[in-house]
C-alpha cells in the first residue's frame, strides 16, 4: 500500500481525554515514562462533565456517620450484587485521598461551614457523601486535571480517531489512528495502551452523552480480545430533559433530588412511595411526613435521623418508577414526570443548582424557581465494559489497561450516582501507573506487521471510494431508534431477537455507506466509520440481555420481571470474539467474610 502514515513511538499511550485519561495520564507521567493522549474530540471535552452533582468519597464531613465500609456496602447494594467486590472496596477505600489530593492541585469544592468540602445527598448513598461544586462537579475535576496534566509533559493528540488495536505476539505493540481535521494516517507504537474511552449512549436515541460516545473503546478491545463483562447493563439516569424535542435526554442531574427535588405525576401525587423495593424497606421514608421530615432536616443543616426520602432511591428503580407512572396514564405533559424544587429558597436554588437553573431559563423557558421540570429516563452510562484485574487494572490482553467507564466491574447491575467521578480518579491513578510500570519493564517497542498496517488503512479508507451507497446519518439514526424502541429499559425475548436480526442488516447497510471523497474535516466519513463498531456494541449488550433471564438493576426483562437467585451475587455475563460474537456466564472469587458481613444478610445469597 502506497499510503503515507506518521509513525510515533511513546511508552504509554492513553485514548481517551475524560477523567480516567487525565488521571492516567498524570501517573504515568509522573514516573518518567513518555506518554501520549489521544482525544477524539478536544482534550477534555468528555462525559465527565455529565456527573454534575458530585464525586462519591466517604469524607465524613456532612455526616461522621459515614466510612468506606458504608459505602462500600452502599455500592454493592446499589449493584445488586454483581459488582466485583474487591473494586468496590478499593474504591470506597481510596476514594477520600483523591478527593483530598484534587483539592491541592487546585479544585475548587463547595465548603461547610466549617470550611470542609461539602457533600450531598444521592441516590443509593445511606449519608451525604458527594463533594461537589455546585453542579458542575465534573467540569471541575477536568478542568484540574487538565491544569496538571498539561504541565506533566505528556502528548496532546486532539481529533485523532483510534481505529485498530495492534497486537504482536498476543500483547498490545500499539494502534492505527487518523486526523479527523485532515485526514492524516497515523501510527503509535506503545509498550502499554490505557483504555480511557468512555461508554457508548449514543447508540440509544435518548441519551444524555454527546457524539463522541460510539462505543469505539468497547469494540477495539473486543476486536483485540478483550473479555467484556456484563455488557447488558446500561444506567437510564432517571432525570433528563424532555421538552421541547430539540433538548431531549440533556442531563437533569440527580442533585436537584440531592437538595430535596420531589417527583410527582399528573395527579400531583409524588409517587415514588409506591415503588421502594423490599431491599430498601428499612431505609426510606414511607410517608410524605417522614420523608418532609428528612428534608427539614438536611435543610437546616442537622443530621438526617429519619429515612430518606425515596426519590433518593437508586436510578434503576426511579427510571423503571416514571416509566411505570407513564404506561399507568399519570404522566406529565410530554410523557414523563414532574420534578419540582421550587418549594426551596429560589437565592439557595441558584447558589446551589446554577447550571440547572440557567439549563432550563434558557433551554425551555422555565424557571425552576418558580415552576416544575419536566423530565424522564435518558440513557447515561454503560456499567459493563473491558473486563479488567482488580488490583492492576490491566485487561485479559496482556499490555492493555482500562479505566472508568471503559472498564467493568466497580459498578455491578447498577451504578450510584457520584461513583462515576471517584472510579474515574481512583482507577484512572492504579490503570496509569501500572501501565507505566509495565512499560519501564519493556526494552524495545514491538514490531507491527504491515499488512496488519495495510488492512486498517484500506478500511478507514473504504467510505471514501465508494462512489454510491447510504448516507450514513440515516443508518445512525435507525440503529440509535431500533435500539430505544426494543434493547431499551424494558426488554423481552422477542425484542431482543428482532434487535439481533436488525443489528444484521444494519451491519450490512452500514458497509455501503458513502460520504464524497474528501478526507479533510469530513462528518460523513466520521460517521460511516463509527458504524461498526456501534453495531458491535449493540450486538454486545442485546446478546447478553438476551441471555439474562432475570431482570437486575439496569436491566429488566418483562418476562423475567424478579431477580433469579441462581445468579444472585455470583454471575457476571462474559463476550468475546470467537467465529462469532460468544457469551458464556462466571463469577467473581467469593468474597471476603469480613467484608460479607458488612452486607444485608437477608440481601445477599450463598450459592446454592
Ligand atoms: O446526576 C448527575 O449529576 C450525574 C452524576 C453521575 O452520573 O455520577
Amino acid at each position: 500500500m502506497d499510503e503515507k502514515y506518521i509513525i510515533h513511538e511513546h511508552d504509554v499511550v492513553i485514548i481517551g481525554a475524560g477523567g480516567a485519561g487525565l488521571r492516567a495520564a498524570i501517573e504515568a507521567s509522573k514516573s518518567g515514562v513518555s506518554v501520549a493522549m489521544i482525544c477524539k474530540s478536544m482534550l477534555g471535552k468528555a462525559h465527565t462533565v455529565m456527573a454534575e452533582g458530585g464525586a462519591a468519597a466517604a469524607l465524613g464531613n456532612k455526616d461522621p456517620r459515614d466510612n468506606w465500609k458504608i459505602h462500600f456496602r452502599d455500592t454493592m447494594k446499589g449493584g445488586k450484587y454483581l459488582n466485583d467486590w474487591r473494586m468496590a472496596k478499593i474504591h470506597a477505600q481510596q476514594a477520600p485521598d483523591r478527593i483530598r489530593e484534587l483539592e491541592t492541585w487546585g479544585a475548587v469544592f463547595d465548603r461547610t461551614e466549617k470550611g470542609l468540602t461539602n457533600q450531598r445527598n444521592f441516590g443509593g448513598h445511606t449519608y451525604p457523601r458527594l463533594a461537589h461544586i455546585g453542579d458542575a462537579t465534573g467540569l471541575e475535576l477536568i478542568r484540574t486535571l487538565q491544569e496538571k496534566g498539561v504541565h506533566m509533559g505528556m502528548d496532546v493528540f486532539m481529533e485523532f480517531t483510534v481505529r485498530k488495536i495492534f497486537k504482536t505476539d498476543g500483547k498490545v505493540s500499539g494502534c492505527f489512528a487518523y486526523n479527523r481535521n485532515d485526514g492524516t494516517l497515523h501510527i503509535f507504537k506503545a509498550k502499554t495502551i490505557v483504555m480511557a474511552t468512555g461508554g457508548a449512549t449514543r447508540c440509544w436515541e435518548v441519551c444524555s452523552g454527546s457524539w463522541e460516545y460510539t462505543g469505539e473503546g468497547y469494540a477495539l478491545a473486543y476486536w483485540a480480545g478483550a473479555e467484556m463483562g456484563d455488557m447488558e447493563f446500561i444506567q437510564f439516569h432517571p432525570t433528563g430533559m424532555i421538552w421541547p424535542p430539540s433538548v431531549k435526554g440533556i442531563l437533569v442531574t440527580e442533585g436537584v433530588r440531592g437538595e430535596g427535588g420531589m417527583l410527582t405525576n399528573s395527579e400531583g401525587n409524588r409517587f415514588m412511595f409506591e415503588y421502594v423495593p423490599e431491599m430498601y424497606k428499612d431505609e426510606f421514608a414511607e410517608t410524605e411526613e417522614e420523608a418532609l421530615e428528612w428534608v427539614s432536616e438536611i435543610v437546616s443543616g442537622k443530621l438526617a435521623t429519619v429515612r430518606r426520602p425515596p426519590e433518593l432511591l437508586t436510578r434503576d428503580v426511579v427510571a423503571k418508577a416514571i416509566n411505570a407512572e407513564r404506561d399507568a396514564g399519570r404522566s406529565s405533559e410530554h410523557g414523563g414526570a414532574y420534578l419540582d424544587i421550587s418549594w426551596r429558597d429560589p437565592e439557595e436554588v441558584k447558589k446551589k443548582l446554577p447550571g440547572m437553573y440557567h439549563q432550563f431559563k434558557e433551554l425551555a423557558a422555565v424557571d425552576i424557581t418558580t415552576e416544575k421540570m419536566e423530565v424522564g429516563p435518558t440513557a447515561h452510562y454503560v456499567m459493563g465494559g473491558i473486563r479488567v484485574d482488580p488490583e492492576t487494572q490491566e485487561t485479559t490482553v496482556p499490555r492493555m489497561y482500562a479505566a472508568g467507564e471503559a472498564a467493568t466491574g466497580l459498578h455491578g447491575a447498577n451504578r450510584l450516582g457520584g461513583n462515576s467521578l471517584s472510579d474515574l480518579i481512583v482507577f484512572g491513578k492504579i490503570a496509569g501507573g501500572y501501565a507505566a510500570k509495565r512499560a519501564k519493564e519493556i526494552e524495545y517497542f514491538s514490531i507491527i506487521e504491515e499488512s496488519e498496517i495495510d488492512k486498517a488503512i484500506e478500511d478507514t479508507l473504504a467510505p471514501l471510494k465508494r462512489e454510491s451507497g447510504e448516507n450514513p446519518a440515516k443508518v445512525v439514526e435507525d440503529l440509535r431508534e431500533m435500539m430505544q424502541n426494543k434493547v431499551g429499559i424494558i426488554r423481552t425475548e422477542s425484542l431482543l431477537k428482532e434487535a439481533l436480526l436488525d443489528l444484521n442488516e444494519l451491519e450490512i447497510r452500514g458497509r455501503n455507506t458513502t460520504s464524497g471523497s474528501s478526507r479533510i474535516y469530513n462528518p460523513g466519513w466520521h460517521q460511516s466509520l463509527e458504524i461498526d463498531a456501534m453495531i458491535d456494541v449493540s450486538r454486545m449488550c442485546t446478546l447478553a440481555a438476551l441471555h439474562r433471564e432475570e431482570s437486575r438493576g439496569g436491566h429488566t426483562r418483562e418476562d423475567f420481571p424478579v431477580p433469579d437467585y441462581k445468579y444472585w451475587g455470583k454471575m457476571n455475563s462474559v463476550i468475546t470474539q470467537k467465529d462469532v460474537m460468544a457469551i458464556e456466564h462466571r463469577r467473581y472469587p467469593p468474597m471476603d467474610e469480613d467484608l460479607k458481613k458488612l452486607l444485608d444478610a437477608d440481601d445477599f445469597h450463598e450459592e446454592e
